[in-house]
């Protein structure tokens, strides 16, 4: 297929011009959101990392301001995270001001003969959190000996009064821990014989605790993204649920089960809201994939994030299960464009939402095609305990990455009730919540009509 390009959409955010990949730094200052991000200003190609800044006040408009971290003599700013101060204890010599923020990020340095440093870094941010004074004791996280030592997500923890530091260090997460933000020492380790593991190492960890609806009990979920081994291709986001006790995190469910945070193949590089304690947790991923991210046709800019969630658990017979909804500012800001089974319609722009239902009879499908593109990117199978769902994905891409953008997988989701899904769609970017939040699929497709014509039939 040739002159397709990657839309603009309207209510996930993207840089002006230039490269984008994972969410750093997410952090809510007053009433304000910020959103860092991985960044190369001068070209579409994952290029010398900086830290771009955006903030909000409704995590719906967006404002880019200017470029918060730029690469140095310690190398490139890769992935990290920030907490506001005031949030826990610091070590005296930090002299942080009252609204400002601490940023942990990993130096990432290329040696000539191939071989590369990752180490954390701290650096301090003003009230604007536009200015930003790198600790002159940096790193403060010095390599482990992993080649793959990156990511840094840290967090307070009251209940035991130290920081907790998570890093990805190769095909598992270290948990660091700290009294003062800095002097870390290791704790404990996660993840070696749990889950996916491929070749390429995990990345972005988080840990969050959840409420586990109509409980009073709270459940931990830790985040990790795998670089490969999403079951639709590339790099995914993986869940564990279990206990975090200050010092090492215990998986509930047996070392093999898989708990995929989307099913769609754009949504990667996760990473929570700090400073809005007392709320769900709120999270927002980057809208791409490893197998083909650098091969998207951009024009201006090349990288999307996702739409901001909320999350909580509820409690299954399995053991707890996530559940995700849309912040509802920003699902509110999308125009509602009715449809029942059998229908067609026509948005009125390329950034809608719908509300679809289908009642089922065993070996019976629904599909549903956007775009005024008959084919359907996304199908439904009753089967005998749930359903049968597949995305589709039908545009080829000229591609010299790792695996094919044009897609055709399925998964099996478990219910005895209807199915139903909300589907956000924002100029080519698609997000689709199944039985109410419980299951995602968000595919970025590349549509010459945006606004092209809807069925669900
Ligand atoms: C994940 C990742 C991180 C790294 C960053 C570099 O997408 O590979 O592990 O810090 O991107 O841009």
């Amino acid at each position: 297929m040739t002159g397709i390009t990657l839309n603009r959409p309207r209510l996930h955010f993207t840089p002006r011009t230039g490269w984008m990949n994972d969410p750093n730094g997410l952090v809510r200052i007053g009433e304000t959101y910020h959103l860092f991000y991985q960044y190369f200003p001068d070209g579409l190609r994952h290029g010398p990392m900086h830290w771009g800044h955006a903030t909000s006040s409704d995590l719906a408009e967006w404002q880019e301001g200017p470029i918060a971290l730029s690469p140095d003599a310690s190398g490139q700013c890769f992935s990290g995270s920030a907490v506001p101060v005031g949030t826990g204890d610091l070590a005296e010599e930090i002299d942080a001001p009252a609204g400002g923020a601490l940023v942990f990020f990993t130096a990432h340095l290329d040696h000539d003969d191939g071989s590369a440093l990752e180490t954390q870094h701290l650096a301090i941010a003003d009230q604007t959190l536009t200015e930003f004074t790198r600790w002159p004791g940096n790193p403060v996280v010095p390599n482990s000996g992993a080649r793959d030592f990156r990511d840094p997500k840290v967090f307070w923890h009251a209940e035991s009064g130290h920081w907790i530091m998570l890093i990805a260090e190769g095909q598992r997460i270290a948990i660091y821990r700290s009294p003062d933000a800095l002097k870390w020492e290791l704790a404990s380790a996660f993840g070696e014989t749990h889950g996916i593991h491929r070749e390429h190492p995990w990345e972005c960890p988080d840990l969050v605790p959840l409420r586990l609806a109509g409980t009073s009990r709270q459940v931990w979920m830790m985040i990790v993204g795998i670089g490969e081994g999403h079951p639709g291709g590339g790099s995914g986001t993986q869940l564990f649920f279990g206990d975090f006790d200050g010092t090492s995190f215990t998986n509930h469910y047996p070392a093999e089960t898989i708990h995929m945070m989307d099913w769609g193949r754009d949504f990667y590089a996760v990473q929570s809201f700090a400073g809005i304690s007392g709320a769900d947790p709120l999270v927002i991923g980057w809208m791409s994939n490893w197998d083909y991210a650098k091969q998207l046709p951009g024009t201006e800019f090349l990288g999307a994030m996702s739409l901001p969630r909320r999350l909580r658990a509820i409690e299954t017979q399995a053991g707890p299960k996530l559940v995700q909804r849309v912040d509802e500012v920003v699902a509110s800001r999308f125009d509602k464009l009715g449809l029942v089974i059998g229908e067609s319609a026509r948005p009125a722009s390329g950034t809608y939402r719908l509300d679809l239902r289908a009642d089922l009879a065993l070996g019976d499908r629904a599909e549903l095609s956007l775009f005024g593109n008959p084919a359907p990117l996304f199908r439904v199978e009753r089967i005998a305990d749930g359903f049968t769902v597949t995305s589709l994905r039908h545009e080829e891409l000229d591609q010299a990455g790792r695996g094919a953008f044009a897609h055709e997988y399925s998964t099996q989701i478990e219910t005895d009730g209807p199915f139903i899904c909300e589907v956000f769609v924002d100029n080519g970017f698609v997000e689709i919540g199944c039985l109410e939040g419980r299951h995602w699929f968000s595919t970025v497709h590349l549509p010459a009509t945006p606004a092209g014509a809807v069925s669900w039939r």
